[in-house]
């Protein structure tokens, strides 16, 4: 499974890229205002200066035309920009048109299997389910990604599956399971998969009986 970075921080994203774990970074424009940012060309640029990898960015506009316009202008900005369009009617139509012109897309804002499959069959490069934003509502966000997987391998749709609104350590490990392409997490969490207090503990032990021995 990959993991990409949920940020639009320059800082997070290099730390991230520096674990040796990052195979890609999504923005979105709540992500991009969080840093201060109101016209995202330069700090998008910034992000791929950091990596090669793909970095999802998103279009603002709600229209067709608009969309595939833009796009078009976040696609120019370096070879591994995806652009990030929302699930609608519109966007579908652009999702579909910029695929056909090779430029990269994520569909972003999915929250039914039956989107993700639309999404899929207008050409997307990949498609962004929501799993805590469903949690929130009640639902189990990972049942979602697990119909679309099921769904994609039943047409063998090349539509990579990216786990979002990642809120916890377990979203992760069961997204893995699932056989998610990949999870985009938020920092936080990127930190704390890491983490086991038995861990902790075991290397304190370790550390402390070299220690005695040393001292002697
Ligand atoms: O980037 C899209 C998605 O991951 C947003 O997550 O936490 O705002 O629901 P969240």
């Amino acid at each position: 499974m990959k993991f990409f970075i949920d940020t639009a921080n320059l800082d997070q994203i290099s730390k991230a890229a520096g674990y040796g774990i990052l195979d890609g970074v999504t923005t979105n424009p709540s992500l991009i205002a969080k840093e201060g940012i109101i016209e995202q060309s330069e700090h998008i640029k910034a992000i791929c200066a950091i990596t090669p990898t793909p970095v999802s960015a998103e279009v603002l506009a709600t229209e067709t035309d608009s969309m595939i316009d833009e796009g078009k202008r976040l696609a120019a900005l370096a070879p591994n920009v995806v652009v990030k369009i929302p699930l609608t009617m519109s966007g579908l139509q652009a999702t579909k048109e910029l695929s056909s012109q090779g430029i990269r897309v994520n569909v972003t804002l999915v929250f039914s299997a039956i989107q993700a499959l639309l999404a899929a069959k207008a050409g997307a490069a990949y498609v962004s389910p929501f799993v805590g934003r469903l949690d929130d509502t009640g639902l189990d966000g990972l049942t979602v990604v697990e119909d679309i997987l099921n769904i994609f391998g039943n047409y063998d749709f090349e539509t990579e599956v990216i786990v979002a609104s990642i809120r916890h350590c377990q979203h992760v490990h069961r997204a893995a399971l699932l056989g998610a392409d990949i999870c985009t997490i938020p920092f936080a969490v990127i930190q704390q998969l890491s983490g086991h207090p038995l861990t902790d503990k075991g290397l304190a032990a370790f550390l402390a009986d070299h220690a005695k021995v040393a001292a002697h």
